[in-house]
């Protein structure tokens, strides 16, 4: 009787528990299955793939930072929990035969009362499609020769894990496979197969994954173009900043793909500037480089706009040498293309451009002004896995983001300091062509300028002053 009370209690607290109203378009669990299976096919023969949840991080004292999935770990299962690790076998495996184990956090009424919902093995089995599902603190004494694989492969293993006896904790899952398998040191040739493996799959996006990235990329068009409207001398970076995330926010996506970088006159200049602590714009060009992330997906785009809505000859003159090397390599972004001809095609335009307004003499000198790389591949995460050595194919997306930075004082005509210009477009590349997914957002300086005269939703708002 006892037993049964303390069933329909706990079925009690879970159910105050069950979630309503979320969003209906995550991927689904045939989509994370079929990952799996595309991964099975490129192990080697007899080999197992070990792949852990990254570790939770502190924010303050007992505070832990959001968490935020391992993209690896996501990918294969769509798991988001920490805690976890998943085993992917080559050939079936036991009497059962199976071919995959996940083992993720128990459920526990108290926790999730504090921390926050759990899936539990009977989420994985009923909304992620495993079958072979047990608790992390059953890892330990999971039957498992690791020694008669020929190959394990897994990727860089976690540090600065705190340490714990908890045995369903990410050390305690550690500890247990490095006991297990008999490694004492990360092995590089294990690494690289599994980051061989993750770039081949990763690198070109399914028709599921296209849908989230259209979708990330555009609500982040829409939150360049109202600070666009909305932007004036008289605010703080901070304020543009939070019009981003306000709406990230309102189009469901769950946070920002990177820390944001908004930065106004010099601190345009700092590439990864991420204080946007300045109270006032003022008559200055403002670079925002701010994408959203959904459902895992990241946006990443960068416009550079003048506050008070009209660039100067400068400012003009240097952003039209950006937009011209962003166009150049456009022309060039198509299957076949080697990507590292993007960078390359960047470099020439930048530096003949740099040549001609007087700023350099020496075409070497282009990498005082454009310090950066041309393009990454985007998705899961920003800068996203893929093989750099190789060439553009279908269905990849990658950034293209020239850029040109010049701080007070560097050796060249002052009317040149402070300014710095990024422009950032995600590209999804086509058999004979390509196709910006960051179009919505205007790139053109006429453009730039014809929008900054429209009015914002934004500049009505009124807050009390303190
Ligand atoms: N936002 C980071 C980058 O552009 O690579
Ligand atoms: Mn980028
Ligand atoms: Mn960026």
């Amino acid at each position: 009787m006892k037993r049964f009370l303390l069933f329909f209690l706990l079925i009690g607290i879970f159910q105050v528990h069950s979630q309503k109203n979320l969003p209906t378009d995550y991927l689904s669990k045939e989509f994370h299955k079929g990952r799996r299976e595309a991964f099975r096919a490129l192990m080697p023969a007899n080999s197992v793939a070990v792949v852990f949840s990254y570790p939770e991080r502190i924010f303050s004292k007992d505070i832990n930072y959001n968490y935020h999935a391992n993209p690896d770990m996501y990918y294969l299962t769509g798991y988001k929990e920490p805690d976890a690790v998943l085993l992917l076998f080559k050939d079936p495996q036991g009497t059962e035969k199976y071919t995959e184990v996940l083992f993720v956090r128990e459920r526990n009424a108290t926790r999730e009362m504090w921390t926050g919902r759990r899936l539990g093995t009977e989420g994985a089995t009923t909304k992620l499609g495993f079958t072979t599902v047990y608790n992390g603190k059953d890892f330990n004494d999971f039957k498992i020769d690791f020694k008669k694989f020929d190959k394990i492969i897994y990727d860089k293993i976690p540090t600065n894990i705190s340490v714990s006896n908890n045995a369903d904790n990410l050390y305690s899952l550690l500890q247990s496979f490095k006991t297990k398998a008999g490694i004492s040191e990360e092995n590089q040739a294990s690494v690289d197969l599994f980051t061989n493996i993750t770039n081949s799959l990763r690198e070109i996006k399914t028709p599921e994954e296209l849908v989230l990235m259209r979708k990330t990329v555009k609500l982040s068009c829409i939150a360049h173009n109202e600070v666009m409207k909305a932007v004036g001398p008289d605010m703080s970076e901070n304020e543009a900043d939070g019009i981003h995330a306000y709406i990230h926010r309102h189009y469901g996506s769950e946070e920002e793909s990177y820390p944001p970088i908004v930065g106004a006159g010099a601190n345009g200049c700092i590439l990864h500037y991420g204080e946007n602590n300045s109270t006032k714009i003022d008559n200055q060009l403002l670079l925002m480089d701010v994408g959203s992330e959904y459902h895992g997906y990241s946006a990443d785009v960068t416009r550079t706009i003048p506050a008070n809505g009209k660039f100067t000859e400068e400012q003009k003159a240097i952003y039209q040498l950006v937009y011209e090397a962003q166009e150049e390599v456009f022309k060039i972004c198509k299957e076949g293309t080697p990507i590292q001809d993007l960078n390359q095609r960047s470099r020439e335009v930048i530096a003949n451009g740099l040549i001609k307004l007087g700023i350099i003499t020496d075409p070497k000198d282009a990498k005082i002004y454009y310090p950066h790389g041309c393009s990454h591949f985007l998705g899961l995460d920003v800068h996203d896995k893929g093989d750099y050595s190789g060439i553009l194919k279908e269905n990849m997306i990658l950034t293209v983001e020239p850029g040109i930075y010049i701080p007070e004082n560097s050796k060249c005509d002052k009317k040149w300091w402070n300014i710095g210009v990024r422009i950032e477009d995600d590209i999804l590349m086509k058999k004979d062509s390509y196709e910006n997914l960051s179009a919505e957002s205007p790139r053109k300086w006429e453009e730039i300028e014809a929008l900054a005269k429209q009015k914002s939703t934004f500049n009505d708002m009124k807050f009390p002053k303190i």
